[in-house]
């Protein structure tokens, strides 16, 4: 899988007013009429408990220069309530109050729609009810490294 270059998410769940985020690769597109994406995580996963009960969350797309965010976020003695400090990590709210990362390429607002067992992960499906999309350069994680976009093939 680590030939398959991705781009970087960070799933944002609002936790009584703290923020918990996750870095997350396993992302895709699923449906475009009604639009689903899903995400893969893993059972043992503090951010598992949190989708399954909250049924509600944001996925951001990372910028490049978001790398330390990523890092940060899939850090599992990390605490929320330090991101801002450690990683310039920073939120806006949502109406449902669903986190949204500042610089972040895209975010979308996902309401969990199913969950599939999958062996040690759980596939959550998601309908998309909001999407917020700005300029940049995506960060890109391939062969256990990341990088930036290079030229576009003509
Ligand atoms: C680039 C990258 C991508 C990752 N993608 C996933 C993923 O798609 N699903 C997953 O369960 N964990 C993924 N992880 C690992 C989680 O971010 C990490 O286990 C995190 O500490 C879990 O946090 P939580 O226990 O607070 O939910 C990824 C880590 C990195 C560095």
């Amino acid at each position: 899988m680590g030939t398959f270059a991705t781009g970087v998410t960070i799933i944002t769940v609002d936790l009584d007013g703290e923020v918990h985020g996750m870095t997350a690769n396993a992302f895709a597109s699923v449906s475009l009429d009604p639009l689903l994406v899903l995400v893969c995580v893993d059972r043992t996963a503090r951010t598992h408990t949190h989708l399954q009960t909250k049924k509600r969350f944001g996925i951001n797309v990372l910028c490049h220069d978001q790398r330390g965010i990523s890092e940060y976020y899939a850090r599992p003695e990390r605490s929320d309530s330090n991101a801002e400090r450690e990683a310039g990590a920073r939120f806006d709210r949502t109406v449902h109050g669903t986190p949204v990362l500042h610089g972040a390429l895209a975010y979308l607002e996902c309401r969990l729609q199913s969950a599939w067992e999958a062996g040690d992960h759980t596939v959550f499906i998601a309908e998309v009810e909001d999407v917020l999309v700005r300029e940049g350069d995506p960060l890109i994680f391939f062969r256990g490294k990341y990088w930036r976009i290079g030229e576009a093939i003509r």
